[in-house]
């Protein structure tokens, strides 16, 4: 693999895709035999200025199965040197001393990128801000609809909520910008849809897409349904998207029964009150398999940063 960093989505090929979801399923594998040990002497640094449950603990738990250790701060804003002024540079070179690989949820779009400049270790971007990027969420997300439809032409997928902060669902639309024959429903509140830049990339890749506010126009069309989370500081926000608006943008059985019956729901998760927990035991439900994935894709990507 060619690349030295990971900061955004855009940066992967199709072929470097296709690579790293071999790598993912040999390192399977590999995990059902219980690991390896052949990268003990690689230490990871996880440098989090924002909470995380799956990003944080799937790359820890990677670097553990691929036999390398963890050094880490959780709450970087509160318990690294940025709490007396240290810049974000500076603390990147400094971790570089300490460390064969970073990965790094800042709290500013950007974060990962500004701090890749300064490195000469792999930088990867756990999530940058609100608006920003989440590439391995996107990454780990691709290889679930991969795994599932063993390819990725002309999958149809729906991506619902938050469309214009979640860096989740950004990062996945340029993933999938790349495929033939893809066809994207972007379904959300007007206020929340996707923005521009996404837009004119994918217009510039000439993948379909769509606007859609009314999410129940779309599910019998679709393969796959993804849910994000529309907050409530964003409802705060948004004199125009009260509670009950919001609401017809969850999945409960009802939504079920207008999907197909091969459709994957997917979430990156944590979830609010946006799935109804009475989902969880459909076969669609993908989302707790999709954080399965999240450990052999990074796995995949951590292997082939170092192995170039
Ligand atoms: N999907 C995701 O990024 O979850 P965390 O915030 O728990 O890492």
């Amino acid at each position: 693999m060619k690349l030295q960093h990971v900061y955004e989505a855009q940066q992967f090929t199709l072929p470097l895709l296709l690579e790293l979801f071999e790598r993912a399923d040999a390192l399977e594998r590999i995990v059902k035999r219980g690991g390896t040990r052949d990268y003990r002497h690689k230490i990871m640094a996880t440098l989090f200025y924002e909470p995380s449950t799956r990003t944080r603990f799937s790359f820890e738990s990677a670097m553990l199965r691929l036999g390398g250790s963890v050094i880490s701060t959780e709450r970087a804003q509160d318990f690294s040197s940025v709490t007396m002024g240290e810049t974000l540079e500076d603390t990147i070179r400094v971790v570089n001393n300490y460390a064969d690989v970073i990965v790094l949820r800042s709290n500013e779009v950007g974060g990962a990128k500004r701090a890749s400049l300064v490195s000469s270790i792999p930088v990867i971007n756990a999530g940058d801000g609100k608006g920003g990027q989440h590439p391995t969420q996107a990454l780990l997300d691709l290889y679930t609809i991969y795994k599932s439809a063993q390819t990725i032409e002309g999958v149809k997928v729906a991506m619902v909520g938050n469309l214009a902060d979640g860096r989740t669902v950004r990062s996945l639309a340029y993933l999938l910008g790349k495929f033939d024959r893809v066809k994207l429903y972007f379904v959300a509140p007007p206020a929340l849809q996707m923005k521009p830049d996404i837009l004119e990339y994918l217009s510039r890749h000439n993948c379909w897409f769509t606007l859609e506010s009314d999410m129940k126009k779309v599910l019998p069309e679709v393969d796959v349904l993804y849910v994000t989370r529309i907050e409530q500081e964003v409802l705060d926000k948004h004199e125009k998207i009260n509670r009950e608006i919001a609401s017809s943008y969850f999945v409960n059985e009802s939504v079920m029964q207008s999907l197909p019956s091969h459709s994957l729901i997917m979430h990156p998760l944590p979830r609010l009150s946006e799935i109804d927990p009475k989902v969880d035991g459909d076969q669609r439900a993908a989302y707790f398999h999709q954080t399965y994935n999240g450990v052999l894709i990074r796995m995949a990507l951590l292997t082939s940063l170092w192995e170039g």
